[in-house]
This record gives structure tokens, sequence and C-alpha cells, in this order.
């Protein structure tokens, strides 16, 4: 065996292997992602995948020539090399037959070849019809490659060829190599070895994300400024470490990350309905959402109008249930761990950390992640700084820096609780 990885200051090697699906022209948006943001890559279609999209928009795309076969270039050995040399491997669409050959080491063309020679991490990210991906056998070939380490990104649900809908749909593109490129920054980081890294695989874990809104009248609400960014970084990033993900969103005007299955709620009630029922069986929560803390007691079936006099009407509100309080004080299930974030800006009483440190022993859970937002800095950006706080006294300082990398930081904190 040879080792793989490129030599140090080169370009990643990604081998881009296409299935034949009707996804595969969305492949191209995939490999064109890749190739902008400098990745070295080799496109490996299947003899199937060829008769939907040609072996010219591969190699026009890639820069490179493109062989289903074991049978071109034999010189460089193709069969052996291109896995042995790839720092990842990534299949979308994968078929049903792909993972059928995948879980049972059958190699008859490039591509089986190079996923039975890869020592790198493997995505695979299906896409088939919904009886084909239900099937039982379909379900245990994706066992298998889990077991073996290997990502299988769970299918969306939507459109899927002809009039159906129904689980089955390739992710978006964008998204497939948002949760690539992270499993291949891991690996590369050195952070734990290709298999290791899927240190949440078998876990399933619950985020909400968004801020909710109260409704007033058929057109007004009570709502808050949170884009429920930092709630999808972390969906992303369970993904990327093998989680099954649950995610439930409030009014989050943001694609579906690819793997995780998406919840849309809208009000504070809801949110709390929809966690409730995920936390059941889920081995960790993250609440990252921002549920509204009052709703108005009426809720006007017409639009308020103003009156001519000039005032303002009153609005009376009461209190919403506190979501993170409650998952905490009645957990469904004791070993499960719980985050919560704390938004806080520091008053006479005290300072930021002193009001998280009330807040998380207020809270009952496990972690609190506490962000200073004095100034409102944190809403809709693409950054975060923040401290990560342990009910058991630790206190994680994490520099300012993606909300992807704060993710990954607190999915750290976590694992180690889970373990
Ligand atoms: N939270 C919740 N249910 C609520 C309000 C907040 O589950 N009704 C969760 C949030 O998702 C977050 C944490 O509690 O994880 C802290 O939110 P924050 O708004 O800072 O807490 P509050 O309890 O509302 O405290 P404050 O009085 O400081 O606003």
């Amino acid at each position: 065996m040879t080792s793989a990885a490129s030599s140090a200051g080169s370009r990643p090697r990604v081998v881009l292997g296409v299935a034949g699906g009707i996804a595969a022209y969305k492949a191209c948006e995939l490999l064109r992602r890749f190739t902008e943001s400098g990745h070295d890559v080799t496109v490996v279609p299947t003899a199937a995948a060829l008769e939907f999209v040609g072996a010219p928009t591969w190699a026009a795309l890639s820069g490179k020539p493109v062989s289903a076969e074991v049978w071109d270039g034999v010189h460089e050995v193709p069969h052996v090399r291109l896995g042995q040399t790839a720092d990842l491997v990534v299949v979308a669409p994968a078929t049903a037959d792909l993972l059928a050959k995948a879980a049972h080491g059958l190699a008859d063309d490039l591509l089986t070849n190079t996923l039975l020679t890869a020592r790198c991490p493997v995505v695979l990210a299906p896409a088939m019809h919904t009886e084909m991906w239900e099937h039982p056998a379909t379900a245990a070939n994706v066992a298998t490659l889990r077991s073996r380490g290997v990502l299988v990104v769970e299918p969306a649900e939507g459109r899927l060829t002809g009039a159906d809908t129904g689980k089955g749909r390739l992710p978006e593109p964008a998204e497939i190599f948002e949760v690539a490129r992270d499993v291949l920054a891991r690996s590369q980081a050195g952070s734990s070895s290709a298999t290791g890294a899927l240190d949440l695989a078998g876990c399933h874990v619950v985020v909400s994300a968004g801020g909710t809104r109260e409704r007033l009248d058929p057109v007004r609400f009570l709502g808050n400024r949170s884009s429920g960014r930092q709630g999808y970084a972390l969906a992303r990033a369970a993904v990327a470490r093998g989680a099954e993900v649950t995610l439930v969103a409030a009014n989050v005007d943001l694609p579906d990350p690819a793997g995780v299955k998406v919840v849309r709620v809208e009000s504070t009630a809801e949110l709390r309905d929809a966690v409730l029922s995920a936390t059941a069986g889920a081995d960790a929560v993250v609440m990252a959402a921002a549920p509204a803390d009052f709703r108005p007691t009426q809720l006007s079936d017409v639009k308020i109008k103003k009156a001519d006099d000039g005032s303002a009407p009153s609005i009376t509100l009461q209190q919403n249930p506190d979501i993170l309080k409650e998952i905490s004080t009645h957990r469904a299930r004791p070993d499960a761990v719980i985050v919560g974030f704390a938004a806080e800006t520091g008053d006479a009483t005290g300072s930021v950390l002193d009001l998280a440190r009330a807040k998380l022993a207020r809270k009952g859970c496990d972690l609190l992640v506490v962000n200073d937002v004095s100034g409102g800095a944190v809403f809709g950006s693409a950054d975060n700084e923040a401290v990560i706080l342990g009910a058991d006294g630790s206190a994680v300082d994490v520099p300012h820096g993606s909300k992807a990398a704060l993710a990954h930081l607190i999915w750290d904190q976590v694992v180690t609780r889970l373990s």
C-alpha cells in the first residue's frame, strides 16, 4: 500500500465519482466548486453516468482526461493510483447500484477500483427513488459502508425524476461541497484519522436555529434578529462528523444543509413541540435558536387598524415556555448532552460571564455558549466569538473565527461529554 496524501504545498487531490443517475448533471456544479476553490479534481464517472453527462463536459470542467474504464492509460496503473493518491473521494450522485458494489467490494470499473484502493475519507451522496433508498438491501449496504467509516450523506426530500416526490433527492451541490470540504479540512488538519473523524457516527443530534415569530394579527408579528447561521453551521458540522441531524428551523432563509432533516416552525410553541418530539431519542440537543420570550395574549384574526384619534393600541404579552430549561430539567435521556446559547451584554448586576454562569445554573444545561452581543455584532454575520462554559466549571475561550469553526469546537465539547 502506498501512502495517500499529496505532498506539502500542493493542491488537495479530490476524486469526484459520478454514478449513473439523472442527478449526474448536478455534479458539474460540485466539480466547479472544487476546482474554483483550488482543488485538483479527477472526475471518474461510471459508464452509466456518461449516458447522462458526456466525458467532454467532465474533461472541460476539470481540465483533465476522463475515463470510466481501467483500460485507458494502463501504464499509469490508474485503477490503483487514483485511490492511493487521493486526499478525498466524493461520489455524487451515488446510485443504489454503486452503494451495493462499494459495500461488497466489487471492482468492475475505474470508480469501484478507486473506492477499494482509497485510504482517505470517502463521502457518498446517494440519489435514487424513495423505493430504492428504503429497500432493505440498500439500507443494509448503507449500514455496512457507515460501519466502515464511509460518510453516507442522507438524501434530501423533494421532487424526484418524473412526477414523484419523496426522499432520495441529491442535496444541493453547494451543500454537498460544504460537507466534503469540511471532511477534507478535518482530515488534513490531522484532527483525527480518516475514520475517527466521524466521532458523531451513530449519534442523533437535534439543533434549533433561527428566531421565532409571535403573531399579532394576519400581517404583523413580534420577532428578533437571529439569522439562523450558527445553528445551520452546527448542523453542517455534525453531518461532516457522521451524525444523524434534525434541524428545527424558525423562519430561516438559508438553503437546507446536506444530509439534515429540516423541520420548519414559526412560533415558540411550535419550536417547543418540534424540539420535544425530536429530543426523545437524541444524544445531544443544541438550542441555538432565539425563541421569543413573550407572545401577545390575544391574536387578532383581522388586521389591527390605526385609530383616527392618533392613539396606539396596547398589546399585552404573556411569557412563553423556556424550552432549554424544560428539556434540561425533565431529561428524555439522562445521558444526553444539552447545550444552550446565551447572548449577553452585561449590565449593572454583573459582567457577561457572571450573567452567563448564573444562566447556565438556572437553565440546568450541560454547556452554555456565550456570545457578547454588546453592539449587536453577531447577528447575521459569518463570524462569531464566544466562551463555552461547562456545568462542570470548565470554560473554553473561542477566539474570533467562523461560525463553522465555533460549531466544531462546540461538538468537540459535546463528544468529550458523550464518551
Ligand atoms: N431559550 C429557550 N426558550 C426560551 C428562551 C430561550 O429554550 N423561551 C433558550 C435559547 O435557545 C438559548 C438559551 O435559552 O439556548 C438562552 O437564551 P436567552 O434568550 O439568552 O435566555 P433567556 O432565558 O431568555 O434569558 P434573558 O432573560 O437573559 O433573555
